[in-house]
Parts: structure tokens; sequence; C-alpha cells
């Protein structure tokens, strides 16, 4: 677990450290302040994130009166918001993952230091070594970066039978050896490789950055960036006064611009953010 896990929680909370929770639904005085360790449930799927910011708004009020339409919200006990920025810190256990690694013998520290268990990737016993770290069983899903007829065959042959799966992602093995040329295709060689079972390509969306709205993004934080765009902050309150920013919520008349609460002072100072009373 990352050591900054050790950073003292520096949140304005009103005691312990913790969150706001809907105790049942009605108006904000239900929110009660529940001390929460929130390292102690950083397993699973969870993500550890320390957060500087965290938005309030319409969403909140829907949700703390019982009308959200998510299952999350659909009876008290959970904190409202999902509008979040800030730092991760930590990823759960996950998934409880076992991961080994091909590279080349001179990387195997390095690949250790980062919780992988390291496999020569010319190694001829490649396959029982992966059978041995996992008991016999092979891997659930491997990775190939390579696509050559060898790894294709050893890769697929150190998954679980039956159930295991070869995702393709690169084809560095179709480079020739002196880096001068390509031996085959791309298409050619997914082509033929891909035949196998349980077998497939994984490759990033090239059309990502073409999506309109992601143009869109850029426009307006660009904008934000030179000034041009000055977003209205309404108050940045601290995360003390969750009551109070529910309260500014249920009218709503005195609201112009965006509700911020500020969550973690001390990393918001830093970055030269400070609610409107500690200012
Ligand atoms: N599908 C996608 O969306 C996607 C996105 C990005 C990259 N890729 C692909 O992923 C692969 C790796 O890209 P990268 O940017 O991580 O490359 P990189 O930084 O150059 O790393 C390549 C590493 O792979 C290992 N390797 C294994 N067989 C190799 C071979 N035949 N030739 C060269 N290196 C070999 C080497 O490490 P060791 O000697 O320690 O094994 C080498 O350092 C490429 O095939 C790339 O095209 C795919």
């Amino acid at each position: 677990m990352s050591p900054n896990l050790a950073t003292k929680n520096t949140s304005p909370t009103p005691d312990a450290p913790g969150r706001w929770v809907v105790t049942e639904f009605g108006k904000p005085d239900v929110l009660k302040w529940h001390p929460w360790d929130p390292t102690s449930e950083v397993s699973g799927n969870n993500v550890l994130v320390r957060i500087i910011l965290a938005g309030l708004g319409g969403v909140d009020n829907i949700q703390r009166v019982g009308g959200f339409p998510d299952p999350r919200a659909s009876k008290p006990g959970f904190s409202t918001g999902y509008e979040i920025v800030g730092e991760v810190l930590a990823l759960g256990d996950s998934m409880d993952l076992k991961m080994l690694g091909t590279c080349s013998p001179s990387k195997f520290d390095y690949i250790r230091s980062l919780g992988v268990e390291p496999i020569d990737r010319n190694a001829s016993d490649l396959v029982e070594q992966v059978r041995k770290l996992t008991d016999g069983a092979g891997v659930d899903v491997a990775y190939d970066g390579v696509c050559s007829e060898d790894s294709v065959r050893n890769f697929l042959a150190a998954t679980k039978p039956d159930t295991g799966r070869l995702v393709v992602f690169g084809l560095m093995g179709e480079i020739a050896s002196d880096g001068s040329k390509m031996l085959d295709g791309a298409q050619a060689t997914l082509g033929r490789r891909l035949q196998q079972p349980r077998t497939s390509f994984f490759s990033l969306s090239q059309e990502l950055h073409n999506e309109p709205e992601v143009d869109d993004f850029h426009v307006i934080v660009d904008k934000v960036r030179t000034g041009e765009l000055d977003p209205v902050i309404a108050k940045l309150l601290p995360l003390s006064k969750g009551v109070e920013g529910h309260q500014l919520l249920v009218n709503g008349s005195a609201v112009k611009g965006k509700l911020l609460f500020v969550v973690d002072a001390d990393l918001a100072t830093k970055l030269g953010v400070q609610s409107d009373e500690s200012r």
C-alpha cells in the first residue's frame, strides 16, 4: 500500500475523519457525520482517493430525499454526490490478482518491484514455469505484445485449459530482427494467429480523439486555462458545512455558480484553493 496513506486526514471535519451519511430520506438535517476509516476498505475493486474538492448540486439534493434512480441510493446509509477531484492513493488488491510477466532477465528486480513475478521471455520452459507458479492451473488471461507463432502458442498453452484467454495487443515479433521491415503484414499476421481458440485482439480506440465530445472538452479546458472562460464558483465550503451546503440546495435561489466542498484542506491549500471561510 502507498506510503502516502500515512498522510494525516486534514479534512476540517466536525470531529473525527469520516463522511456525511443520509440517515433517512428528508431535509438536510438528516445528514449525520459518521466516523469512517476508508483505508480499511481498500480491497477488491475499490480505489482510495484523497479528495481535494467535491461538487455539490442537484444530484445531492435528489439523492437526499430518496428520488435518485440508482440502487446504491435506494435506501438510507450512503453519502450523496459523485463529483470529485483528487489523488489516487491506493488500488484494492482487486480482485486478488496474481501477475506474472515475461521480460529480459536484466529487468527481473524492476518487475518484482511492481508486484509482478518475472519470467525470462526466452525461457524454453516458459509454459512449465507458469504452470508451476499457478499450482498447475495456468493463468486466466495472457497478454501478448509479440504475436509470433511461438508466443501465441506458448501464451495460450500457459492459460487455463478450456477457459483461459489470450489477448494479443502488439506485433513486435513480426518486425525483422535487424529492425528493417515487417516480416508479414499486420492484418495477415493477425488473421493467421487469431485463428487460435479463445484468442482476441485488443486495441486502444484510435478514434477517441475524433469524438466530438473530446474536442469540446479540450476547447473548454483550454479556454479555462487561458482565462477566456472563468467558471463561477458559488461557494467553497469546508466539508464540516455538509448540512448548510444541502440547505442551500433545497431552495437554490442563493446559489449562483458551482457549489464545492473543500475536502482535504491541506492539499487544496497547496494547490492554491481555500474554502471561503478560511480566506
Ligand atoms: N493494442 C494497443 O492499443 C497498443 C497500444 C500501445 C502499444 N501497443 C503495442 O504494445 C507493444 C509494446 O509497446 P511499448 O510501447 O510498451 O513498447 P516498448 O516500450 O518499446 O517496450 C517493448 C518491450 O517489449 C519487450 N519485447 C518483447 N519482445 C520483443 C521484441 N520482439 N522486440 C522488441 N521488444 C520486445 C522488450 O522488453 P523485454 O526484453 O524485457 O521483454 C521491450 O523493452 C507493441 O507491440 C505496441 O505496438 C499496443
